[in-house]
């Protein structure tokens, strides 16, 4: 059986390059020299994308970006810790929820989900409760695609003396985070993102002294990052089964971000899909959900059309029936779909998606949008 390929526009798994793939069609040995070596290769270049070889770790861990944010929080938050989650979409939720199911302590502020958490909110939280010890934020909100003023936060955090986990997950390697200029102790992201690898690994960066402290403080076996870089730095190893083909292909990911031009050109790239999906879609007549200052280059969120004759599940068949997937909304009051700027597509690829689009709206005959 062939399977069509369509254009992934979502936020990952995404659009991956014929090489990155390709890097999958050898099996390594998990205890082999050349696979060790593979691994290190892979935190060296993960650190230098943040400046944080010397002053943080680069713990990998097996599984979907949900498992390095649970094992991040609960191995860096002491037991008697309490979080403070800053909340502006799902993935905040995610995060209030993986506090609870670790029996954490934590408080939560939520903003709208057009709204991005400010620093003087962070300021006047962190007045109000002496207790809190960590911040825990959502840099991209991928639910929506609003960016959180990451460095503003951070500098309110480290002047009250307190500890910041950030969840990088759709924004890490694309926009830029210099872990000299922005104190944090935890940072999570995942293979399958803006790197542009296949997902199946985590990767969080923790602060070498901070990670120090961390032995006892896990629920988990499996989770344990302090256990999960003891055991790497003593043998080269994972600890247990690792992904070697996801590790392979994030490898090969990771040249081929390098040769683009590292950060900046991806970051252009993904702001150049960015700007023509929104001007071509403008053209249909479909906003966006978000002001522009606030819109990360990651993922739109459209207004679906008001026209009774639209139906999400028919548009997106007859949209992937063109060659693109689209992604749902995930706003409850607001009925959106969402499409992804980030993976290996450029501004053509961008303008066959929207004229994709048009071709289906015409052919649903919606007319107003
Ligand atoms: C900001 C953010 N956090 C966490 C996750 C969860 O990752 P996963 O679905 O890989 O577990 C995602 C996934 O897209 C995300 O965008």
């Amino acid at each position: 059986m062939r399977i069509a390929e369509p254009t992934l526009l979502t936020p990952g798994p995404l659009t991956t390059s014929q090489r990155t793939r390709q890097a999958m069609m050898v099996d390594w040995g998990s205890w082999d020299d050349r696979f060790n070596q593979l691994t290190a290769s892979l935190c060296e270049q993960l650190l230098a994308i943040i400046n944080g070889g010397d002053s943080h770790h680069c713990v990998p861990l097996q599984g979907s970006g949900t498992f390095a944010v649970e094992a991040a929080i609960g191995t860096l938050v002491p037991r008697d810790g309490k979080v403070l989650v800053l909340i502006n979409g799902a993935y905040g939720k995610r995060l209030a929820k993986i506090c609870e199911v670790l029996g954490r302590s934590f408080s939560t502020f939520e903003t709208a989900e057009d709204e991005p958490t400010t620093a003087a909110d962070v300021d006047r939280l962190l007045r109000g409760d002496a207790s809190i010890t960590h911040v825990a934020l959502i840099h991209c909100e991928t639910s929506t695609g609003i960016l959180n003023p990451l460095a503003e936060i951070a500098h309110v955090i480290e002047q009250h003396g307190k500890r910041l986990i950030i969840d990088a997950m759709s924004s890490f390697g694309a926009l830029p985070i210099d872990a000299q200029q922005v104190p944090f102790d935890a940072l999570i992201a995942a293979s399958g993102k803006c790197l542009e690898g296949v997902p199946g690994m985590g990767f969080v960066f923790a602060r070498k002294e901070a990670l120090a402290k961390t032995a006892g403080n896990s629920h988990s076996l499996a989770m344990d990052l302090f256990d999960q870089h003891t055991y790497m730095a003593k043998t080269g190893q994972w600890r247990f089964t690792p992904p070697t083909h996801v590790v392979a292909a994030l490898h090969e990911a990771l040249l081929q971000y390098n040769e683009e031009g590292g950060l900046p050109a991806r970051h252009q790239r993904y702001d150049n899909n960015c700007q023509v999906l929104l001007d071509d879609m403008a053209k249909l007549g479909l906003r966006s959900f978000l002001p522009a200052a606030i819109q990360a280059p990651i993922i739109v969120t459209f207004h679906a059309p008001k026209d009774p004759r639209y139906q999400f599940k028919e548009f997106y068949e007859r949209v992937k029936a063109k060659g693109f997937i689209l992604y749902p909304g995930k706003l409850t009051q607001v009925e959106t779909f969402r499409v992804g700027c980030i993976g290996h597509v450029n501004q053509a690829d961008m303008h066959a998606a929207v004229a994709a689009v048009a071709e289906v709206l015409r052919e649903m005959e919606i007319l107003e949008i």
